[in-house]
C-alpha cells in the first residue's frame, strides 16, 4: 500500500477504529513517505521527533493540508488565533500569556486538589458497587474537566456543559472534518466565545486567584492583543486542557482491563504508576497527529526534503510504535523503561499542559487499582470508540467497579 492510500484508509470508519494495522504499513515504506500533492507523512520516531523540533517547520492546522478553507469559518477563525497554529512572532507571545499556570511549580500546587476530586470521584464508583457504570461518564471526564475548570475559575454550575462542547469543537482538528460537523463546531465556537466573553467581563469587574484573570493581567500587559485573542486561547485551553487527558484516563483503563497482570502489578508495585502512564501514552496515543508545514525551502525531514509549502503530517501514534526504535512495538509492557513517547509532541508546540495531564493520570492509576481490585468489563456492554482520529479515545466505557457477580 503506498502512503497516499494509507491516508484514505486512514480517514475511513475502520482505520478511525484502528489505525495501528495501518501505521504498521506506513513503517515499511519508511520513516518518512510522500504522499502526493505537497504531503508527506512521518511515522518514524526519530524523523518525527525531529520535525516536531526544526524551526523551518511551522505549525499547521492542518485543514489547509486536507484541502479545507479555513477563512470562512467561526470556528477555524477561532482556532487560527491560538497558539496552536501560531509561529514566530507570536507564539511566544501566546504561550507566555497562559504559561505560568502550567509550570512544575503550579502544577505540584494542584496535587492535593487532584488528590481529593479523585477520591471524590472514586467514591461515586464505590457507591456503583456491582452495577455497570460508564467510566468515562463517572471518572475520566469529570476528573480533568474539575481541574482545568478549577484553575481557569469556571464556576462548577456551568462546567456540565463543557463535556458536549468540547467534544464538538474539537472535530475541526479532525483531518477532512465533515461539514455537518464543521457547521457544529461553529456554533460551538460562537457559544463558548459568548460564554468566556462574559467570565472576562466578570473577572475584569471583580479579579480572583485564577487563570482567566491571570490572562486578563497579560491581555492588559500587551501579551494578548485583544478580547478576540484571549476569548480563542481560552477556549483551546478548554479543548486542549481536558479532552486529551479525559481520553488518557479512559485508553489506560481500557488497557488495565485487558492486562489484568497490570492491574495487579500496580497495586503491587511491581509496575511503577508512572512507566505505565507512559506505556498508555505511546500504546493508544490520545492525539494521534500534529500538523506541520515547511516554512521555507531547504528544510528536510529523515533527509527527505520538503519544499516550502509541504504539509507534514507527523503520525504521533506511528511514531510511537515505531519498530526500529522500540523493541515489539505492539506489545502493551507498562515495565518498558525510558521509553520517552512522543505523544506531547515537541519542539516550541510541546504541551504546555503534559505536567498537569501526567500528574493526573498518575493520582488516577495510583488510587484506582487499590480501591476497586475486582473492577471488570461490564458483562454483555462493549465499549464503544470515538469515530475520531485525531484525539483517540472512547465514548462509552462500561465496566463493574466492584466485579461482575
Ligand atoms: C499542545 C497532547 C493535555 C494544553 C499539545 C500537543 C500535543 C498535546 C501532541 C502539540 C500539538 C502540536 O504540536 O501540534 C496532549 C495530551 C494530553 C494533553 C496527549 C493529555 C494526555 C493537556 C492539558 C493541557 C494542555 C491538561 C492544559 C491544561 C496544551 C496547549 C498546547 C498543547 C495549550 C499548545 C501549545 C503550543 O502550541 O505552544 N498537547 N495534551 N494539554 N497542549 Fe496538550
Amino acid at each position: 500500500m503506498d502512503a497516499q492510500s494509507i491516508i484514505l484508509h486512514l480517514l475511513t470508519p475502520e482505520g478511525r477504529a484502528d489505525p495501528y494495522p495501518l501505521y504498521a504499513l506506513a513503517h515499511e515504506l519508511g520513516p518518512v513517505a510522500p504522499a502526493g500533492d505537497g504531503l508527506v507523512l512521518v511515522c518514524g520516531y526519530e524523523a518525527a521527533r525531529q520535525a516536531l523540533r526544526d524551526p523551518g517547520l511551522g505549525a499547521d492546522s492542518g485543514l489547509t493540508a486536507w484541502g479545507g478553507d479555513a477563512d470562512s469559518r467561526p470556528s477555524l477563525a477561532m482556532l487560527s488565533r491560538s497558539l496552536l497554529v501560531a509561529d514566530e512572532p507570536g507564539h511566544g507571545r501566546l504561550r507566555a500569556s497562559m504559561a505560568q499556570a502550567f509550570t512544575a511549580r503550579g502544577v505540584a500546587a494542584l496535587e492535593a486538589g487532584i488528590g481529593r476530586i479523585t477520591d471524590a470521584l472514586l467514591d461515586g464508583l464505590e457507591k456503583a458497587g456491582g452495577s455497570p457504570v460508564d467510566f468515562m461518564d463517572a471518572f475520566a471526564f469529570p476528573l480533568p474537566a474539575h481541574v482545568i475548570c478549577d484553575l481557569m475559575g469556571i464556576p462548577p454550575a456551568d462546567r456540565a456543559r463543557f463535556r458536549a462542547w468540547a467534544a464538538d469543537l474539537s472535530a475541526m482538528l479532525e483531518p477532512v472534518p465533515g461539514p455537518a460537523d464543521l457547521d457544529t463546531a461553529d456554533r460551538v465556537a460562537a457559544e463558548v466565545g459568548r460564554y468566556f466573553t462574559d467570565l472576562v467581563g466578570a473577572r475584569r469587574a471583580e479579579p480572583r486567584e485564577d487563570l482567566v484573570t491571570a490572562m486578563l493581567a497579560a491581555r492588559d500587559q500587551g501579551l494578548l492583543r485583544d478580547d478576540e485573542e484571549l476569548v480563542a486561547n481560552l477556549a483551546i485551553l478548554l479543548v486542549a486542557g481536558f479532552e486529551t487527558t479525559t481520553h488518557l484516563l479512559g485508553n489506560g483503563l481500557r488497557l488495565l482491563l485487558d492486562h489484568p497482570g497490570a492491574m495487579a502489578g500496580l497495586r503491587d508495585g511491581t509496575v511503577p504508576v508512572q512507566g505505565f502512564v507512559d506505556e498508555v501514552l505511546r500504546y493508544d496515543t490520545p492525539v494521534q497527529l500534529s500538523n506541520r508545514v515547511a516554512l521555507t525551502d531547504g528544510v528536510s525531514v529523515g533527509g527527505v526534503p520538503v519544499p516550502a509549502g509541504t504539509h507534514v503530517v507527523v503520525l504521533l501514534g506511528a511514531a510511537n510504535r515505531d519498530p526500529a526504535h522500540y523493541a515489539e512495538p505492539g506489545r502493551f509492557d507498562p515495565t518498558r523503561r525510558d521509553s520517552r513517547p512522543l505523544s506531547f509532541g515537541g519542539g516550541a508546540h510541546y504541551c504546555l499542559g503534559a505536567l498537569l495531564a501526567r500528574l493526573e493520570a498518575t493520582v488516577a492509576f495510583g488510587r484506582l487499582p487499590a480501591r476497586f481490585p475486582a473492577l471488570t468489563s461490564a458483562p454483555g456492554a462493549e465499549p464503544v470508540r470515538r469515530d475520531r482520529i485525531f484525539l483517540r479515545g472512547h465514548e462509552v466505557l462500561p465496566v463493574v467497579p466492584n466485579g461482575a457477580g
